[in-house]
């Protein structure tokens, strides 16, 4: 007879004796949440963004925010309160489905950077100082940790956004959060004025049928067996007559043409809302990989006299690519194009290193090595992909399948983007040849 008032009490007893700790567990999910919603949805800024140097930044912002996540995650479930799953609330997730909307991608970028990041910024500073320096030692360090990377991350993107003027959008991203009390709920809300519109709700957000590359002239393809039409020529690529001079060239154009694994890989987060974390932690380290790669061209090139607007980028991938589904994106680049480039780079690294030239052979054992990991991630992970596109048929079968569609697709999509330049003013494999010789 006495249980029923002896047993609650004793309930709200242990919920108020740990209250201290689910306290600060409740803002480091609410904080796991931001950062993974961010990663999710920061990469559609990526295919949309023309200067390479602010894809390249975006990347390693995106793989630091993933890296966030994963610690918060670690340290939150030690800690009674964060709660088992990694799913988004709904008010975090209606936030970053709004905040990709606007067409112009520098609004977007705005969007993000001057009210999203600056709101978590101001979280972490809360989370500091509302929790016990000694008592929640662990959680202290990593939110220092991270308020430099985000106080970094606000001076990097800083030139990018000097000349954007999105005040009517950052206004509409900074009512709604203002309307949650801040990404935490650590201040008042102030509820969305009457009428004020999603845009989200009225229309849905799709991939640009083409990626951006700002100034830099395009091309469908910057591959064929023809020297007077693109910088890589497949043939002399393993021809061991062609002087690996050439074919040092050659692979920094290859390496600096990953910028459409970027472009294309980014698409794939925003299309996989219930990916679990893991999925995307790893796909954004494989963005950065990606990203990384494209920079050992693009930082190499001009050092060996490429004037970088003499180069065409390649287009074809992204334009068919986004035409399949992300399942199908993902297993034509971890599946066919990742796992069939291993026999060319390995005769391509062992003419470099003909050239003693300690920094070409870092770089592509570097390559080397990311993309024997990337291989491994499609393992892993292409069937969680397919399971959540509701894809039923084995991995093997479903693969053919996938190739064969893709070279359907690129029958109506690829070889669609002309030369932007003219043969006599366009790095070809003829100039390559010239170019490497003279040095
Ligand atoms: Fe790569
Ligand atoms: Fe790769």
């Amino acid at each position: 007879m006495a249980a029923p008032s002896v047993s609650a009490p004793v309930h709200i007893s242990t919920s108020g004796r740990m209250a201290a700790v689910q306290h600060m567990a409740r803002m480091q999910r609410l904080l796991f949440e931001v950062e993974r919603e961010f990663v999710r949805t920061a990469t559609t800024l990526i295919y949309r963004a023309g200067e390479p140097e602010l894809k390249y930044l975006l990347c390693q912002h995106v793989w630091e925010s993933a890296g966030h996540a994963r610690f918060l995650r670690e340290r939150g479930r030690e800690m009674s309160g964060f709660g088992s799953g990694e799913s988004v609330r709904e008010s975090i997730r209606r936030l970053f489905n709004e905040a990709v909307m606007p067409s112009d991608v520098s609004v977007a970028l705005a969007g993000f950077y001057r009210v999203i990041k600056p709101a978590l910024l101001a979280s972490y500073r809360h989370y500091l100082e509302a929790t016990h320096h000694l008592a929640d030692w662990p959680s202290r360090r990593l939110v220092e940790e991270f308020i430099n990377d985000e106080t970094r991350h606000t001076e990097e993107i800083t030139p990018y956004l000097a000349t954007i003027h999105a005040s009517y959008w950052t206004d509409h991203l900074s009512a709604i959060v203002d309307s949650l009390g801040g990404l935490l709920g650590e201040r008042p809300a102030i509820p969305l004025a009457a009428g004020s519109a999603w845009e989200h709700e009225k229309r849905a957000y799709t991939h640009p049928p083409t990626c951006n590359r700002g100034p830099y002239p395009t091309c469908s393809s910057a591959f064929s067996y023809d020297p007077d039409e693109t910088p890589i020529v497949r043939s002399w690529l393993v021809d061991p007559k062609t002087d690996a001079r050439v074919i040092r060239l050659m692979v920094y154009v290859w390496l600096m043409m990953e910028l459409d694994a970027v472009d294309y890989l980014a698409t794939i987060f925003y299309d996989t809302p219930e990916a679990s974390f893991d999925l995307h932690h790893d796909m954004a380290r494989h963005l950065w990989d990606e990203s990384r790669h494209s920079q050992f061209g693009y930082r190499q090139l001009p050092k060996l006299g490429v004037d970088l607007m003499t180069l065409e980028h390649s287009l074809d991938l992204y334009n068919i690519l986004v035409q399949m589904p992300p399942h199908e994106r993902y297993a034509m680049m971890t599946m066919e194009f990742e796992a069939g480039s291993f026999p060319t780079k390995a005769t391509v690294m062992d003419r470099v290193r003909e050239l003693n030239d300690f920094e070409a052979d870092t770089l592509l054992a570097f390559d080397r090595n990311d993309e024997q990991n990337h291989v491994r991630y499609g393992h892993h992970w292409l069937p969680q992909i397919m399971a959540l596109c509701g894809e039923t048929r084995p991995v093997d079968e479903f693969v053919k399948a996938t190739q064969a569609r893709f070279a359907e697709l690129a029958k109506v999509h690829g070889g669609r983007t002309p030369h932007s330049l003219a043969p006599e003013r366009r790095l070809t494999g003829n100039k390559v040849l010239q170019l490497a010789l003279s040095r």
